[in-house]
């Protein structure tokens, strides 16, 4: 077989065969097809497309590049959450203990913030002591032990994935959908869940601005997983403004306490509830969604999904006073107010513009080594839909550093506000 006529075979939209994805993706991985011949293979996907058969044949090539995580040693069906990415998104704190608390593993692998988006584990890295890096027979005898265990990816997982993100990031081809489908689906495959929730974002702080385009990703995510065998399935959710009103690690954490008390956003708690309900009855703790959802909320008002955060962060070496005692958490010395310079409706937060005003003031990374700043973020006071007159608060800044003006001005900037009275859009557009 030889790359050359794979590349001019796709190029004439022609469908791959499992063997000729297999080919292409061992070889490349074993670096035996240059850099250039794949890239031309990206491009051609780019632009022709692939069949739904073609992307799980690429996605189980993927899978089989590198390590496979066994999780057989956990009992029940294991079910994983997978977001694609947005700002002040913290419903992996909140959902692993919540559905935990009403007995389903969580065994889970998250990631690191990047760009203006923010990442798990450097939230859980905000609680002093949490500890996210665990051999893995300590991270399966915690999911046995108290059902809920988050680590960061380790291993040598996905090495195709790993080696073609970074050639499409550097060949405009990352934005193609069967490309993106795969690579995701790929490592959650990889991780060894028995199920799947996808939380696919749309709006101006999502990967998909547009919600056709998310659609189509989730489709096809779905797809991928239940044909390598994972029920999976996928919620389209709004992100054209932040969620919650904390953006920044240690200010998402103690928004995710309060919403694990009941006492959260009214958008954080719901986004969290749908998701883990889907969670519960995929693991078959629950009947329906609707008894998943009711058991969920009986575990927040009696106290177990709160005792359920002590407990695993306590397992992974943090301390769960701060559970009780949010300010004991990092705290930024200097707050400012950011004024309405008009009077209006909110209709609008720019969610990425609000991401990287978050990431300049030190919450996010400009690079993948750099060093962040667990305290500093921002805390909306306005969400679209409020009415706000000039001078009131939009939002604070929760900064280390006394100039921030330009981060200032930025905020204000996302804050769209119009005369007209606004309509909300929904929070979850579609199930699929
Ligand atoms: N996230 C991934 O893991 N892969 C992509 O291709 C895009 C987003």
């Amino acid at each position: 077989m030889r790359m050359v006529d794979l590349i001019a075979k796709k190029r004439d939209g022609l469908i791959l065969t499992k063997d000729e994805i297999d080919f292409m993706i061992d070889q490349y991985t074993n670096d035996h097809i240059p850099d250039y011949q794949m890239a031309s293979m990206m491009m051609a996907i780019y632009f022709q497309g692939m069949t739904t058969e073609e992307r799980i044949y690429l996605t189980e090539a993927m899978v089989a590049s590198g390590d496979q995580i066994d999780l057989s040693a956990i009992e029940g069906i294991k079910v994983d959450k997978h977001s694609t990415g947005g700002v002040g998104d913290s419903t992996t704190l909140i959902i692993a203990p919540l559905v935990a608390a009403v007995g389903v593993p969580v065994a889970k692998m998250s990631g690191r913030g990047l760009g203006h988006t923010g990442g798990t584990l450097d939230k859980l890295e905000a609680i002093p002591g949490f500890n996210v890096e665990l051999a893995s027979s300590d991270f399966i005898k915690l999911v046995n032990k108290n059902k809920v265990a988050v680590i960061g990816q380790s291993g040598n997982l996905t090495p195709a994935d790993q080696k073609l993100y970074a050639l499409r990031d550097v060949t405009a081809t990352v934005n193609a959908i069967p490309l993106i489908a795969s690579s995701i689906m790929s490592k959650k495959i990889a991780s060894g869940a028995d199920a799947i929730v996808l939380d696919v974002k749309t709006g101006s702080g999502a990967f998909m601005k547009e919600l056709d385009d998310a659609k189509a990703l989730a489709e096809a995510m779905v797809e991928i997983g239940n044909g390598a065998g994972r029920e999976t399935m996928a919620i389209i959710s709004d992100m054209s403004q932040p969620l919650g009103f904390a953006v920044g690690n240690a200010l998402e954490v103690k928004e995710a306490i309060a919403t694990l008390k009941g006492e959260g956003p009214a958008d954080l708690t719901e986004l969290s509830l749908t998701l883990a309900s889907q969670m519960v009855f995929l693991a078959k703790k629950a009947g329906s969604i609707e008894q998943a959802r009711e058991k969920l909320l009986v575990a927040i008002k009696n106290g177990d999904a709160i005792a359920k955060l002590k407990q695993f962060i306590e397992a992974q070496g943090g301390d769960p006073t701060v559970v009780d005692q949010p300010d004991r958490l990092p705290q930024a010395n200097v707050q400012v107010a950011v004024k309405a310079s008009q009077t209006g409706y909110v209709s609008e937060i720019i969610a990425d513009q609000i991401g990287i005003a978050a990431s300049m003031l030190g919450a996010g990374r400009a690079t993948k080594d750099a060093e962040i700043d667990l305290a500093v973020g921002i805390v909306l006071a306005k969400k679209v839909g409020d009415f706000v007159e000039h001078g009131d608060t939009l939002a604070v800044i929760h900064s280390n550093d006394q100039q921030n003006g330009t981060i200032s001005e930025k905020i204000q900037a996302a804050f769209q506000i119009q005369i007209e009275e606004v309509k909300q859009k929904p929070l979850i557009y579609q199930m699929i």
